[in-house]
């Protein structure tokens, strides 16, 4: 199989090294970086689209900064190219139609870059939610902490897409794992209360923290913290319902389950030693069995939409001050 991966940053060479790391694979690379390495040496590396076109993928990784993906898928969807996009799909909803119908004529497979989906303690809340284990639910808390500079060491974090309001940076596009495993537990929000701004002393142009209530369907409220001054960085995420509580955090990677009715907590999930690098490795998998296969993948684009408009109105409503229906 031959894949296209669009961006050769940080992301993009996780997926480069992974997608070598399968037989038979090859990858091509569009970079505007002139130096190779070893990596790029087993790759086909194209600086102009066009020629990676010509050597006919049969999919794209779009691995590029946030606000320059839909141009380029947009362009790969034309040619008939199956997508992943890695997150956020976009920072506004430019094109984002016509890249819907274009998918949609051509039958081409998509594939938003979520993934937290493949986390397995994530994966294990999911089903625990499905089985109704916890009763009616709620309210959910959920946390996503870090501390910018931490995340590449080596580089200037106020250079990095992360950081860069034109680049589609800040922390509610850049830390959209958690609205989209909201989303994907509990659907489409009503609406949104949220205030989020520029606090700490970072050097970026995009709110560093972010603090939102979200009214999701069944009279569910969910209260979601996303800030990027925090350390040691955490994930967290309660979920509190008629029969019970489920709760996970990153740094125990267990996720235990609370029965009210036997007052006691059971560990349903206990990862020891994860590498971070399994989740990217199977959504890779499962996306390209999804094309072997022609079938539907676990985050298609008009999920991605969904996530984005959240995100959006996550914005919309820290601008206006106001509710805001989704
Ligand atoms: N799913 C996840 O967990 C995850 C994690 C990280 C990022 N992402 C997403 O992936 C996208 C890219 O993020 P990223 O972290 O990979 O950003 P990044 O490292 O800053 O790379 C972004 C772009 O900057 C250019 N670049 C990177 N290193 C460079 C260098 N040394 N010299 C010159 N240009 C360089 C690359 O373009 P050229 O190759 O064309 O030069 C690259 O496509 C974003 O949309 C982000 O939200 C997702």
């Amino acid at each position: 199989m031959k894949i296209l991966v669009i961006g050769y940053g940080s992301i993009g060479k996780r997926h480069i090294k992974n997608l070598l790391s399968i037989p038979k694979m090859e990858v091509i690379v569009l970079t505007k970086q002139k130096s190779s390495d070893a990596i790029l040496k087993k790759c086909s590396v194209h600086n102009i689209l066009k020629d990676c076109i010509l050597e006919k993928p049969s999919a794209a990784i779009i691995a590029n900064n946030s606000s320059e993906h839909i141009e380029v898928a947009l362009k790969l969807a034309k040619e008939g190219i199956n997508l992943f996009i890695e997150k956020p799909l976009s920072n506004n909803l430019k094109n984002i139609g016509e890249l819907s119908k274009t998918v949609k004529s051509k039958k081409l497979l998509t594939m938003i870059g979520c993934n937290l989906r493949f986390h397995p303690c994530i994966k294990k809340i999911k089903q625990l939610i499905d089985k109704k284990t916890i009763g009616k639910i709620l309210s959910v808390q959920v946390e996503s902490s870090s501390y910018l500079p931490d995340w590449h060491p080596n580089e200037s974090y106020s250079k990095s897409y992360a950081a860069r309001k034109d680049l589609g940076g800040g922390v509610i596009l850049t830390c959209i794992h958690e609205i989209d495993y909201l989303y994907w537990f509990f659907g489409m929000p009503y609406s949104i209360m949220s205030q989020s701004g520029k606090f700490s002393t970072l050097k970026i142009d995009v709110e560093d923290l972010s603090l939102s209530i979200i009214k999701f369907p069944k009279n569910l409220l969910a209260e979601l913290h996303l800030d990027y001054f925090q350390r040691p960085d955490i994930r967290k995420c309660k979920i509190i319902g008629t029969k019970g509580t489920i709760m996970w955090d990153s740094k125990s990677n267990q996720v235990k389950l609370y029965n009210s009715g036997k007052n006691h907590w059971t560990i349903k999930l206990a990862v020891k030693n994860y590498d971070r690098n399994d989740m990217y490795v199977d959504e890779i998998k499962h996306f390209l069995n999804c094309i072997k296969q022609r079938k539907q993948t676990i985050n298609p684009l008009y999920e991605g939409i969904e996530t984005l408009r959240i995100a959006l109105s996550i914005k919309k409503s820290s601008k206006t001050g106001r509710l805001t229906k989704v």
